[in-house]
């Protein structure tokens, strides 16, 4: 039994009834964030079959300089999503930003990630907004006329079917005007061993993290899921060019959330995830359609990451 206390997210208890009850069963990848789900994730960053924390991260050492070059240095940096830990500190080090804004739904995080981040750099005014940054943000009026680069790393964008990611990109766009640029890190195609082995570790910290979504529904949303009924498998869509996670019942199992009751078949999956993966040109024809034209690209050695710096369209009738 949960504490009244402790809050049970309205959206989350939506989202996974509704899911649940869909032809194709479907839960948002969203709401594997949960305090442990983070924690497994950042367990994943660190796993030896896991490439793109750690080839991004290099990357980014290796190009800030060119970035602070290009957006020059004290403006403001916003970072979609509470700053990473080593990631976000390589960029402010490098552009030297007046301000930075980090925007995240968890005021938890975004206030741990804050705190690092102004004991670090003493001259960068931080100031976190607790916002869906797929909903309306405010930005603070205190950056009002500084130079805005947007920072969006980790291949957060590959969460987002296309449709959703031109949307997303949209927004990001209408957020920070005109005139701004965004980095962006995308994970590109490779061979599908090694993209398996990424999302289906031998050590099972991944399996822990998506099967979490289970115990999460049972925890928050009273429910009796048989976590033991159903495994963790990450499937290649070729077609879509993405890495799936789904929970696979193993057997027939009959469940409730909610009071209301469920049936999975034997075989039958609840989606959970989708981390799509991007050629050089479809990277950039994802970042156009979104109203970003890319200005310059970067591409760890092994060809495995991409960082694209792009700037924010104008509008123009034609060619
Ligand atoms: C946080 C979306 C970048 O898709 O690689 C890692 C999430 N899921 N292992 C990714 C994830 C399973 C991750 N992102």
């Amino acid at each position: 039994m949960r504490a009244i206390s402790e809050e049970v997210d309205p959206a989350f208890r939506a989202d996974v009834l509704k899911g649940l009850a869909e032809p194709v069963p479907a839960i948002p990848a969203r709401w594997l964030y949960d305090r442990r789900g983070s924690e497994l994730f950042d367990a994943i960053t660190r796993l030896p079959s896991y490439y793109p924390t750690r080839t991004e991260t290099a990357l980014l050492e290796r190009i800030v300089p060119e970035v602070a070059e290009l957006c020059g240095r004290g403006g403001a940096v916003i970072e979609f999503g509470a700053g990473s830990q080593t990631k976000t500190p390589l960029l402010l080090a490098a552009v030297r930003p007046r301000a930075f804004v980090p925007i995240d739904i968890s005021g938890e995080y975004l206030k741990d990630s804050a705190a690092e981040v102004d004991a670090d750099h003493e001259r960068v005014a931080v100031y976190p907004v607790v916002a869906d940054f797929t909903r309306e943000v405010v930005l603070p009026s205190e950056i009002d006329g500084l130079a805005r680069l947007g920072f969006f790393p980790g291949s957060t964008i590959g969460n987002f079917i296309p449709r959703s990611a031109t949307d997303l990109l949209r927004h990001f766009r209408t957020i920070l005007g005109t005139g701004a640029l965004l980095l962006i890190g995308m994970d590109r195609l490779k061979p599908v061993e090694r993209l398996l082995a990424a999302y289906d570790d031998p050590e099972g910290v991944t399996a822990e993290f998506n099967l979490n979504l289970l115990h999460r529904i049972n925890r928050e949303l009273d429910g009796d899921v048989p976590v033991d009924a159903f495994r963790h498998e990450a499937r290649w869509n070729d077609m879509l060019a993405r890495i799936e996670m789904h929970l696979v019942a193993a057997r027939d199992v009959a469940f409730s959330v909610s009071g209301r009751p469920f049936q999975f078949a034997a075989g039958q999956s609840i989606h959970s995830e989708n981390s799509h993966k991007y050629g050089p040109r479809g990277g950039r024809l994802l970042l156009l359609a979104g109203g970003w034209t890319p200005l310059k690209e970067w591409v760890a050695d092994n060809g495995d990451f991409a960082v694209i710096l792009a700037e924010a369209q104008r509008e123009r009738f034609a060619p």
